[in-house]
């Protein structure tokens, strides 16, 4: 544990034997905080828990990638074709083979003991891409990449963490499809549960197609002293299905920051001090507990796995 994952002939690592480990993160509503908590939680995993980490950007707005490294870097990524939209366009539309390898980016973050955050960047052309596979109707062809992607990535890393945009586009519908778990953070008010109901009755439209297991309900951006949040809290814990993290994370400055990725390094106690590390730490305490007790489920097909 902790040491690099062989990627294209890396040096190796011990698998933690946790093989269920890709995770959507995904609610229907925007600004709910899907990419600061993929960001965040990839650094407190990362430096507290010693895990590696691949973070997949699916987000065309590439706020992720754009958290993780400075913007001319990120820019020289995708000139030099270098995105998740190169590696789609490549195994979607043009049925190439194409080592996953080459697209994933080592040493991003700005915390100096994250050092085991990879990262596949996104780029703005994502949405082209998508409907390019929609006007071509490479549906199932898509769902195939995915899945052999998700595959492929799941023995090498210890957690695998999915950013999705709001809304529910083909390419977000296969990665619910084909990831293991997913986790939806909402803010405790009305609209961002709405987005929460979206996402399950989706679910239930084809359950024969697979669908990713939940693993937790996330209150984000909770006011403490708000008892219209704590209200919220309560009512999303009661209903069992939505299996409620016992931790939520505040409101704080310090997460809203976090989103400015900074050109000096700093601590992981510097990015985020106090509650918001206490907090972070005691959600990913959980996510693991989960993700461990979760090894008993579905796993998929080992023919996922096969180069394509
Ligand atoms: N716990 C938090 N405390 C304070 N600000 C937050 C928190 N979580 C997210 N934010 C801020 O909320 C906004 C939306 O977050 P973002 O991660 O971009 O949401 P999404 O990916 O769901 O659209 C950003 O400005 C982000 O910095
Ligand atoms: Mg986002």
């Amino acid at each position: 544990m902790g040491s690099r994952p062989t990627i294209a002939g890396d040096g190796g690592r011990e698998g933690i034997g946790v093989m269920r480990n890709t995770i959507a993160v995904m609610n229907t509503k925007g600004g709910v905080g899907k990419s600061t908590i993929v960001l965040s939680i990839a650094e407190t995993l990362a430096s507290f828990h010693r895990k590696n980490v691949l973070v997949i950007d699916s987000d065309s707005q590439a706020s992720v990638s754009s958290m993780l490294m400075t913007p001319a870097t990120l820019h020289k990524l995708q000139q030099d074709s270098l995105s998740i939209v190169d590696y789609l366009v490549a195994t979607v539309l043009s049925r190439q083979s194409t080592e996953w390898p080459k697209f994933v980016v080592r040493g991003v973050s700005d915390v100096d003991d994250a050092r085991s955050i990879y990262l596949i960047p996104s780029d703005m052309q994502l949405t082209l891409f998508e409907r390019e596979v929609s006007k071509e109707s490479q549906h199932a062809q898509l769902r195939t990449v995915i899945g052999q992607l998700l595959g492929q990535v799941r023995p090498i890393f210890d957690v695998v963490l999915i950013d999705c945009p709001p809304g529910l586009s083909i390419l977000t519908e296969s990665w619910l499809r084909e990831a293991d778990f997913h986790i939806s953070p909402t803010k405790p008010d009305y609209l961002s549960t709405c987005g929460l109901e979206v996402l399950r009755r989706f679910k239930a439209l084809n359950p024969e197609m697979g669908f990713a297991e939940n693993l937790g309900v996330l209150i984000n951006m909770k006011d403490e002293y708000s008892p219209i949040d704590e209200e919220y809290h309560r009512w999303l814990k009661e209903n069992g299905d939505n299996r409620c993290f016992d931790q939520a994370l505040p409101r704080m400055t310090s997460l809203q920051s976090a989103a400015r990725f900074s050109t000096q390094e700093r601590s992981y106690t510097a990015k985020y001090p106090g509650e918001t590390g206490r907090a972070l730490r005691a959600l990913t305490d959980e996510i693991l507990a989960r993700l461990q007790q979760g090894q008993t489920g579905r796993v998929r097909p080992a023919s996922a796995a096969a180069p394509a």
